[in-house]
């Protein structure tokens, strides 16, 4: 069962053929990132532009690589930005009428669980799984039958967003999380003690917010406007570049920022494997590539199972896995479907 799934909830355009949720065939990405950087984040008018253009090339060459029949069509319905989840779902709708094929609606969170599924297919459910993106940091617990339980959420940033402002106000390019993550191991993680936050409600629940402003305070109370313009500056750094215009108690600020970010993720891991008896984890997004959080994970006393880097940031074979199983239960969507920009992965 050869399965065409589409992804364009954020800025990045993909197209992917996997078979039977497990063998990825073809599996391309057009990012958009030249386009939103120089505005330092995604604009969702130029997105939607963009998935335009990119989505009839980027299809044909995942159909081309695999070089199979398609039995099945599957697209992100959300969630996501309205404007650029339309331009997947009408182009599912347009192929699966003119094939004559199903056509599956996936939950974006669904599909990243099934990045880590498809690659390590023996993880058994119910298991602890983390997304933390750019866009999302929850904590679900997944059990079979497409049933999920939001643990807990970031009540602000999401993680990725704040390694990203984080890395744009220290005058690093963007997105600033893998440039942060490579020069964090240079710079001393205790050396700033950022305050947590203190939750109302459920007090498992993150915030991010409070230490990107904790960051941006250091770097008036530091007066670091100079160093902060030279990195900017940079054409094309290099990391050797940053490393030669970061300076010590700038790396030190860096590494205690990423121990406090992992930290927080982590703790919350180690809080729910235990309180809910739940020895497999997952660990999927954008954020899952951060080499400081595998490490740290691999040390906790679980099966915790990261997808490789491909499979980490948004892709369509992550999407076309999460269709199978939905595909083999009868979950098929009609040719009226909708973007949903909040799907929630509890009323997938
Ligand atoms: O999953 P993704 O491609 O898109 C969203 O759905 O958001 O994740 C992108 C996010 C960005 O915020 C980026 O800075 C972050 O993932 N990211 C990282 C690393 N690699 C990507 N954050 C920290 N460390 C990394 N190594
Ligand atoms: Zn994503």
């Amino acid at each position: 069962m050869n399965i065409l799934g589409l992804e364009t909830s954020c800025d990045e355009t993909a197209a992917a053929v996997v078979t039977d949720g497990r063998q990825v065939l073809s599996s391309v990405v057009s990012s958009q990132f030249d386009i939103h950087e120089r505005f330092g984040g995604v604009v969702p008018e130029l997105a939607s532009r963009e998935h335009l253009r990119a989505i009839v090339p980027v299809v044909e060459q995942a159909l081309a690589q695999a070089n199979v029949p398609i039995h099945a069509v599957a697209v992100t319905q959300g969630p996501g930005l309205i404007g650029s989840l339309l331009v997947g779902i009408t182009f599912a709708k347009a192929y699966a009428l003119a094939k004559k094929v199903p056509l599956i609606a996936v939950n974006h969170l669904e599909g990243h669980i099934h990045a880590v599924l498809l690659e390590h297919p023996e993880t058994e459910l119910p298991a602890l799984a983390l997304i933390v993106s750019g866009g999302h940091t929850h904590f679900y617990r997944c059990e079979p039958n497409f049933r999920y339980e939001l643990l807990s959420r970031t009540r602000d940033d999401a993680a990725g967003e704040a390694y990203d402002k984080v890395g744009k106000l220290l005058g690093y390019k963007y997105p600033g999380g893998p440039t942060l993550d490579l020069l964090a191991p240079y710079g001393n993680p205790r050396a700033v003690k950022f305050t947590r936050s203190k939750m109302s409600g459920n007090s498992l629940d993150l915030s991010f917010s409070g230490i990107k402003t904790a960051v941006l305070r250091l770097t008036e109370a530091r007066n670091m406007t100079a160093e902060i313009a030279t990195r900017r500056a940079l054409r094309e750094p290099t990391l050797a570049d940053y490393l030669a215009t970061t300076p010590k108690a700038t790396l030190d600020l860096i590494a205690s920022f990423q121990y406090t970010v992992i930290d927080e993720l982590l703790s919350r891991v180690r809080i729910f494997a235990e309180d809910l008896d739940l020895t497999n984890v997952i660990v999927s997004g954008g954020v899952a590539c951060n080499v400081g959080l595998r490490a740290a994970a691999r040390r906790l006393p679980y099966n915790i199972a990261f997808p490789t880097p491909q499979l980490s940031t948004d892709n369509a074979a992550m999407i076309a896995a999460a269709a199978y199983p939905r595909f083999l239960a009868g979950h098929l969507a009609a040719l009226d479907l909708r973007p949903k920009a909040n799907f929630s992965l509890t009323m997938a």
